[in-house]
């Protein structure tokens, strides 16, 4: 078995790397960490375009470190954001974590005090569309 998700590790890579974030546009920055099935936690934050859509979140940047830093699955994710909503993975987001995660994969999404929520994977995004659905 995996050793249990250290949130507050994600916590504190997450609460860090959110000042890093290029959002000059909407002016909202969001930390994201996660935990790598190789043990390592990896780190990124949103990095806005004057192209509006071409801007990318938080969740994706740490995602893309995983895989170059040669990590293959998501254990957990956290998502650290300003203001007094859940700032809770938008939604194709939602779909780049399922490629790396499992339905009952923990995401927590964090304020600056702590951690407000925990979710699994399955209740943000139900009846995915996955990598099992392709065939090989
Ligand atoms: N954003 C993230 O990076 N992650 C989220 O979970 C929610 C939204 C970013 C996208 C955009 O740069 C800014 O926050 C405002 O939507």
């Amino acid at each position: 078995m995996p050793a249990a998700p250290d949130f507050d590790t994600l916590f504190a890579a997450a609460a860090a790397i959110q000042p890093r974030a290029y959002a000059p546009y909407s002016r909202f920055k969001v930390g994201s960490a996660l935990l790598g099935d190789d043990g390592a936690v990896y780190a990124g934050c949103n990095v806005e375009n004057a192209a509006y859509p071409v801007g990318t979140c938080a969740e994706a940047g740490a995602i893309a470190a995983m895989v170059a830093g040669g990590g293959q699955a998501i254990r957990a994710i956290l998502v650290f954001g300003d203001g007094a909503e859940l700032v809770t993975p938008c939604g194709a987001c939602r779909q780049r974590i399922r490629e790396f995660a499992m339905p009952e994969t923990p995401v927590a999404i964090a304020g600056p005090e702590g951690i407000r929520a925990r979710f699994t994977l399955a209740e943000l995004l139900p009846a995915s569309f996955g990598p099992a659905n392709l065939p090989r």
